[in-house]
């Protein structure tokens, strides 16, 4: 059944420090999705606390705070026939070191922070995600 949906994208820190933003965005372009909005941009710690509020409570906030502020990113809405999961599977599990060869986590990474995408993992997640970066986006 047709469900078009719409996926927050970061390209993390890393990604842009290691020159590998235009082999991701490419993945999800070779998939069919679409990039509807897309930006360049340093993150505060106020917007990245409201991104990471679900994980307040986890002992690695602090770190996950700090790493998302320390370089610039590219945030991106991706939109397409059941985004939300098409881009999380070309993402791979968390953990670079878990996850799958041929995704991009299994195929250029090796750690579960510095793991080149953060995506919205639900259509609730999305919704809220968006807003956030994109708030004009209509
Ligand atoms: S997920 O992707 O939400 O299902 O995975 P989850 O395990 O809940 O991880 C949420 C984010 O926390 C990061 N993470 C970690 N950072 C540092 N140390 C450890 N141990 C760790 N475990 C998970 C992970 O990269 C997720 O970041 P985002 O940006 O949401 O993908």
């Amino acid at each position: 059944m047709s469900d078009v949906q719409r996926a927050l994208v970061l390209a993390k820190p890393d990604a842009v420090r290691r020159h590998l933003v235009g082999r991701i965005i490419a993945r999800y372009e070779a998939k069919g999705l679409d990039v509807i909005a897309l930006e360049l941009r340093r993150v505060s710690v106020t917007l990245a606390s409201q991104h990471y509020a679900e994980h307040v409570e986890r002992p690695f906030y602090q770190s996950l705070i700090d790493f998302i502020t320390s370089g610039p990113l590219v945030a991106m809405v991706i939109e397409g026939e059941h985004a939300i999961e098409a881009v999380r599977a070309i993402n791979g599990a968390t953990d670079g070191v878990k996850a799958a060869p041929g995704t991009l986590r299994g195929d250029f990474c090796v750690s579960n922070q510095q793991n080149l995408v953060h995506a919205s993992d639900s259509p609730a997640s999305a919704a809220r995600e968006i807003a956030l970066w994109f708030p004009d986006l209509r």
